[in-house]
């Protein structure tokens, strides 16, 4: 990755359109909402006002240029986000926080003295800057989910979902060989290096993500309903951002990574491995390799799958709020023909978070991927509806634990 400073035209542009979209959520929040804490094992939502702009401060300004800080109480509060185990939240007050107008003065500093260094900063530590930015775009929009619905103000209306009979189809994936991992010299989180290329034995997949209506028939076989979903008077309801609807039948299920374990077993079937995931993604029958999942070509490229992402391709980049049916999108399939590799929510795999040999931490970022590597987190590949395209790179690995309810994740099935 170069170590030359970026462009700032384009640093700068893509940096205002990741802080509109992330001060867009803000927007989103009533008073109250700012101080709440609605999910206990992350912050209140008050540290991610600060936090964006501690950690471009620290990382850009402070640690890089060295440029002495205005306010190293802020710095060091809104430093760092928390993954306590399930159940082990934080004890912190709303009284411990600062207030919303010096939150924002620091915010409105750091930003002027960043993007007056624009011109010096090297390009990898933008890359940085700018992802994680669009990351808690999406990660505090499974905190705004968990609010009570008067206390966030939004587009109450949605996606159509058409309830129709959906036939399960497995699809085949011969023996064949796939590619994990980002290429040297392009950008990557330090989990995505070194790239490797492996053999995967042949099997079957299944075209759709599993939906709700198939996970319907394994609560009324017992097992207890998702976090997502609401049980009214008898029927069930899914809990969507802005308001809660009659159970979407035909879109996926949002679940933990133990529960669409438990459903696969139960299906006498599996979950994906990480390389069965890019395998079914991104190979062809022709023993060729695509950047992205969809037949669809760029201009320039003749190949399959170089057309940059875009609506009919899936449900990412913040379109909905919300998942749509499992098959709304054909125009994302895979070479093999499975359906919504990219988008819809992400997939748990069975592939607990790893290094790839050859993986070096971050200087500037230890913590990020290494702290994970734990056996308790698992790997998850494709993207949400609330997940900014460049996340679609074939290379980008996301992780939870097990057992957090909360993300936009779900699941296909395997038989191998
Ligand atoms: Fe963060």
């Amino acid at each position: 990755m170069s170590t030359t400073p970026a462009p700032p035209r384009v640093f700068s542009d893509r940096m205002q359109s990741a802080r509109a979209r992330t001060g867009e959520l803000f927007a989103l929040l009533s008073p109250q909402a700012v101080y709440s804490r609605p999910v206990p094992e992350r912050h209140r939502l008050i540290f991610y006002l600060g936090h964006l702009e501690a950690f471009d401060w620290n990382l850009i300004c402070r640690k890089t240029l060295g440029i002495p800080s205005f306010h190293p109480h802020f710095d060091k509060l809104f430093e760092f986000g928390i993954d306590p185990p399930i159940g082990k939240a934080a004890e912190d007050q709303p009284a411990d926080w600062p207030g919303v107008e010096e939150v924002l003065a620091y915010g409105r500093r750091a930003r002027r003295v960043i993007d007056d260094s624009l011109d010096r900063v090297p390009e990898q530590l933008v890359h940085v800057a700018l992802e994680h930015r669009l990351m808690h775009a999406e990660t505090f929009a499974y905190l705004m989910h968990n609010l009570p619905y008067d206390q966030k103000f939004g587009p109450r209306i949605p996606p159509v979902y058409r309830n129709h009979s959906l036939a399960a189809e497995m699809i085949d994936i011969p023996d064949g060989y796939t590619t994990l991992g980002q290429r040297a010299g392009e950008f990557g989180w330090d989990n995505e290096f070194d790239e490797h290329r492996i053999q995967v034995s042949a099997f079957a997949v299944s075209k759709y993500k599993v939906t709700n209506a198939a996970y319907l028939n394994f609560v009324e076989a017992g097992a207890s309903p998702p976090h997502f979903w609401a049980q009214r008077e008898g029927g069930w309801f899914y809990r969507g951002m802005f308001a809660e609807i009659p159970l979407p039948l035909n879109a996926p299920v949002y679940v933990t990574h133990r529960q669409a374990t438990a459903y696969a077993r139960w299906a006498g079937k599996n979950l994906l491995t990480e390389a069965q995931f890019h395998r079914a993604a991104f190979e062809t029958p022709d023993a060729e390799e695509r950047p992205y999942p969809w037949e669809n070509k760029s201009g320039e490229d003749n190949s399959g799958g170089t057309a940059l992402p875009n609506a009919p391709h899936g449900n990412f980049d913040f379109h909905h709020w919300d998942p749509v049916d499992v098959d709304a999108t054909p125009g994302g399939d895979s070479a093999f023909g499975v359906s919504e590799l990219m988008g819809n929510g992400w997939e748990w795999t069975s592939t607990p978070f790893g290094p790839f040999s050859g993986f070096q931490p971050f200087p500037f970022y230890p913590g990020y991927s290494k702290n994970f590597f734990d056996e308790e987190h698992y790997v998850l590949k494709g993207a949400s509806p609330r997940t900014a395209s460049c996340f679609l790179r074939r290379s980008f690995r996301n992780w939870f634990r097990p057992d957090y309810p909360y993300v936009y994740a779900s699941f296909r099935l395997t038989e191998n």
